[in-house]
């Protein structure tokens, strides 16, 4: 390490070493916490902020990591601050957590702003707490290292593995056709989630944790590592160890974050199978770096990428656990090859590629080679047409192939109220064709764009025997589900998208391949209806909610606050001492 920063150079030293009042204060006031100044003279103050919480289940075992994160802190020769910060749990947080990912965003920047802070480690993992935690150090440009949860062990139930959401949705279906007993869906409840730790399905999750490591944001290996093993632990205490280094190196994020990282980023997410909830939160990180990503890049990237993890829920049979015993996010990317691009570092200084060579794949089933790969372009395809001018996502690698091309009439419900009528009744009348349409659940209109994407599969084509479906909304799915379902469509309803325009009964046509989406109504037809619509009420009259309505941006633009963005004002200045 080659020290860049004296002690006096460091942020912190404006705080603790004047000789006037203001600094006598934080003195006393750390020597009230128990230390001498012996503990923090001469020493870089490391920030942990810590997303744990008693309604966090993902992040329970943090209460005890961050005791780790601490000790390499100290050994390095650093002072730890731990700062508790919103835990965002994907289960209890509603109406979404989407809803939130930018106020924890705004938390993490201003936790690091307001405080005698020279870096940071971020201790993330469940779904959105990754991109925002990133989001907001990012702004702040201090160094910074992300600390993933680690997946949770794989669920087990009668001899069987289960994966998160994805057999949770799988099984529910079964529950409704009536061929699972309460016994056994209960037995399901009890086994699908026995650790900490997040989902270990290749969900959001498990992709927004790749997709740090691969930025170079997590030491190598470390987003892979099960949140069980003792493995955990000490990369919890290098973490620690590494961020003391960085301050000193004054390796500060926008070394790291580059485009050529953000092209990684993107490519190894690709190969991951990709939650389709990352495109908007890689797209929002990118740009909080000033770097605007799009989502024909995604698209682009995704069309040269094959698919190589077999994770569920694009792959067929493993887990995150399998993942980490096959060689990990490490040996995916050896098998990525050239396709990574050796300049971007990581926060260790050095390359993102640097040591592939001697990687080991130890399972190339789990890790599979170009040459065989799961799916073989990248698991996201972004569509665009007279439906969704500025875009819309689907995930073709885990839908039924028979959807890649399909025609069929729209049936539309204009809230989940109205959805829930038709997926509840056995006796409605629609037909495998049918597209089923839920609107007014986008970023505003949801509001926090929920989850609400993958629209259960109704009753009346359940009793059929069927399991798949073409179905359209401006909402987001589960990084775990599955299906034909056409997401994230831009503009939303709510605003006026002419998803808003669509009746009942209009035909509608996708094409994959042809990556369009289009509904085959006339344009004069489209203009007359236009004409006719009327934008529904405010969701918010007052508070956060009010705020979110009026500075959320759409899908397509990552739903990044507009005020938070990059380039939206002149750079924040230190605060007052
Ligand atoms: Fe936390 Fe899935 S619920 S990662
Ligand atoms: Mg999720």
């Amino acid at each position: 390490m080659t020290p860049k920063k004296t002690y006096e150079q460091l942020r912190s030293a404006r705080w603790m070493v004047p000789d006037d009042q203001r600094s006598f204060g934080h003195r006393s006031r750390t020597m009230q916490m128990g230390y001498d100044p012996a503990d923090w003279e001469g020493r870089p103050i490391v920030a942990i902020l810590n997303t744990w919480s008693d309604a966090q289940p993902c992040h329970m075992h943090f209460k005890d990591r961050v005791e780790w994160v601490k000790r390499g802190v100290l050994q390095a020769g650093g002072f730890p601050m731990e700062l508790p910060a919103l835990s965002l749990s994907e289960n209890f947080v509603k109406p979404t957590t989407m809803l939130y990912r930018n106020l924890l965003a705004m938390e993490a920047e201003e936790l690091l702003r307001s405080h005698p802070v020279d870096g940071a480690v971020l201790m993330g993992g469940c779904d959105k707490t990754t991109p925002a935690l990133i989001m907001g150090a990012l702004s702040m440009g201090l160094p910074f290292i992300f600390l993933p949860a680690g997946p949770m062990l794989r669920g087990n139930y009668a001899g069987k593995y289960l994966g998160s959401g994805t057999d949770g949705f799988k099984y529910w279906d079964e529950r409704r056709a009536g061929t699972i007993s309460r016994e056994e869906w209960q037995g399901i409840e009890g086994g699908i989630a026995r650790s900490y730790g997040h989902c270990m399905t290749m969900g959001t999750a498990s992709t927004m944790t790749a997709i740090a490591e691969a930025m170079g944001l997590s030491l190598p290996g470390a987003s892979s590592i099960p949140a069980a093993d003792a493995g955990h632990q000490r990369m919890s205490t290098q973490c620690g160890r590494r961020v003391v280094e960085m301050i000193w190196e004054d390796l500060t994020p926008d070394r790291i974050v580059t485009p050529a990282s953000v092209e990684n980023a993107v490519t190894v997410a690709m190969a991951t199978g990709c939650s389709t909830n990352a495109i908007i939160h890689v797209i929002a990180m990118a740009r909080r770096a000033g770097i605007p990503l799009e989502l024909d890049d995604l698209d682009r990237i995704g069309r040269t990428t094959p698919v190589v993890a077999n994770i569920r829920p694009s792959g067929s049979n493993y887990l995150m656990e399998d993942f980490y015993y096959a060689g990990g996010l490490r040996a995916l990317m050896k098998q990525l090859g050239d396709k990574l691009d050796s300049t971007a570092i990581t926060v260790t200084g050095k390359p993102l590629t640097d040591g592939l060579d001697d990687v080991k794949i130890w399972n190339e089933d789990v890790i599979r080679p170009l040459t065989n790969p799961v799916y073989h372009e990248g698991s996201l395809a972004v569509l665009k047409g007279n439906l969704c001018p500025d875009g819309a996502v689907i995930k073709p690698a885990a839908c039924d192939r028979q959807f890649h091309r399909h025609k069929g009439p729209a049936l539309v419900a204009d809230s989940y109220a109205e959805l829930k009528k038709i997926i509840d009744d056995p006796d409605y009348p629609l037909t495998p064709d049918t597209v089923l349409v839920l609107r007014n659940a986008g970023p505003q209109g949801g509001p926090g764009m929920p989850e609400w994407g993958m629209i259960p599969m109704p009753k009346a084509l359940l009793k059929l025997g069927l399991r798949d479906m073409m179905r359209i909304s401006d909402a987001r799915m589960s990084g775990t589900s599955f299906g034909a379902c056409v997401l994230h469509a831009a503009p939303e309803a709510y605003v006026g998208g002419p998803l808003a325009l669509l009746r009942t009964g209009d035909m509608v046509e996708m094409d994959i391949p042809a990556r369009s989406l289009n509904m085959l109504v006339p344009d004069e037809e489209l203009a007359a209806r236009r004409a006719a619509w009327t934008p529904p009420p405010p969701r918010y009259g007052r508070g956060y909610g009010l705020m979110f309505s009026k500075h959320i941006e759409q899908a397509d633009k990552g739903c990044d606050f507009d005020f938070l963005k990059t380039e939206f004002g002149p750079k924040v200045d230190e605060p007052a001492i």
